[in-house]
């Protein structure tokens, strides 16, 4: 095993928007934790409510923020499975941050092995978006639903809905909110694509909902679209809210929950996971990992950024989301070839 510095570098949370690069003490790993010299992190939307404040990990400053990535196992603290991932390139994801430092602790049940063929670039964005459209995909599914709304459809996250709901023989009426996107997401052979800034949007939406029986919406944005989207879908509906993109509060007129029996939930990964059997996560995690092989789990990356550059590849990210991932580069390691957007 690599010898291991006493410190590393870090980025550290200190407040909202309080983001430095900072030297730090190399984590402590305790029974049941490996130590992983990360490779590379990606800047989601969720690092991006972190950074503000409004995401619900509920750490104290200061912290290291960074939710998701990939790297090499050097160090384990004990216990069977630690010892078993030792020299492992691997995914992982905390739910608690602390990734985009050089090295990472954390338990051993929270770290993904990456197949050989498989570069540590494309593992580092395996875990979150690639489970999450299993589990959405799965919950349509058990349903029995044949059709569902998607929202932020343009994102990295929605099309892998998109695709894995294609694989399920599952409809999707893809929103997104700008002419370029509905023409990007034509382009890649998507059927049904709606512009939220269409004049004609509501009534499109509530016909296509009609001619394809659709009575759920997976919604990534929040704010006034839950309640269109409850306006259009059909009676006895269920919209699952997994994201907050508008960053505003739902609207929603409480006669369309009561008169036309709408249901509007949460969706969070970090406790749908959990409540997975050992070898049903097992299960979902190979088949993220099997599918970062050019199948639905694929991330355009715009940019790679080191360290040293990562509020600047976060400040171009959260301006042009479509464009595709930041990933921070967290070491020298070979990340492999990104597809680009
Ligand atoms: N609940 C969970 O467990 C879970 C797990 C994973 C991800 N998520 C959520 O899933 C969502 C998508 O993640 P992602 O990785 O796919 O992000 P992404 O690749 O950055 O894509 C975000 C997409 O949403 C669009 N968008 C941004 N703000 C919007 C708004 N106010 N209204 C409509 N569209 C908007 C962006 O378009 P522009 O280019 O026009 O900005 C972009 O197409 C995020 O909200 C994320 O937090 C939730």
């Amino acid at each position: 095993m690599p010898d291991i510095p006493h410190t590393m570098r870090a980025l550290i949370l200190t407040g909202p928007d309080q983001l430095t690069l900072q030297e730090m003490a190399v984590p402590p790993v305790r029974a049941g934790q490996v130590l992983v010299r990360m490779a590379a992190s990606p800047v989601n939307p969720s690092d991006l409510m972190t950074l503000k404040g409004h995401y619900g990990i509920g750490a104290a400053y200061p912290f290291v923020p960074g939710l998701e990535g990939s790297g090499t196992v050097v160090g384990a603290g004990g216990g069977l499975m630690a010892r078993m991932m030792l020299g492992r390139r691997v995914a992982l994801a905390t739910g608690t941050g602390g990734l985009w430092a050089d090295y990472a602790a954390v338990d051993a049940s929270r770290v993904i092995p990456l197949p050989a063929d498989v570069p540590l670039g494309a593992g580092a964005m395996s875990a979150v978006n690639p489970l999450t459209a299993i589990a959405l995909v799965a919950l349509a599914r058990r349903g029995g639903h044949g059709a569902v709304v998607s929202t932020g459809a343009g994102g990295q996250l929605g099309r892998m809905i998109r695709k894995r709901a294609a694989a399920k023989g599952i409809e999707v009426i893809n929103v997104v909110r700008r002419a370029e996107q509905l023409a990007g997401l034509q382009a890649e052979g998507a059927r049904h694509v709606l512009d939220s800034s269409d004049a004609a949007f509501d009534v499109d939406l509530a016909q296509l909902c009609r001619d394809l029986r659709c009575r759920m919406a997976f919604d990534a944005v929040g704010g006034d679209m839950t309640g269109r989207l409850a306006q259009a879908l059909g009676r006895r509906s269920d919209i699952l809210v997994y994201g907050a993109l508008e960053q505003a509060p739902i609207r929603l007129h409480p006669g369309t929950m009561i008169f036309r029996d709408v249901t509007v939930r949460g969706f969070w990964l970090s406790t749908w996971l959990p409540r997975k059997s050992l070898p049903e996560m097992l299960w979902h995690a190979r088949a993220a990992t099997q599918a970062l092989r050019g199948g639905f789990a694929v991330s355009q990356v715009a940019r790679i950024v080191d360290l040293e550059q990562a509020q600047d590849g976060i400040a171009a990210y959260a301006g042009a989301m479509s464009a595709g991932k930041t990933l921070i580069r967290l070491s020298r390691d070979d990340l492999g070839v990104m597809p680009k957007a």
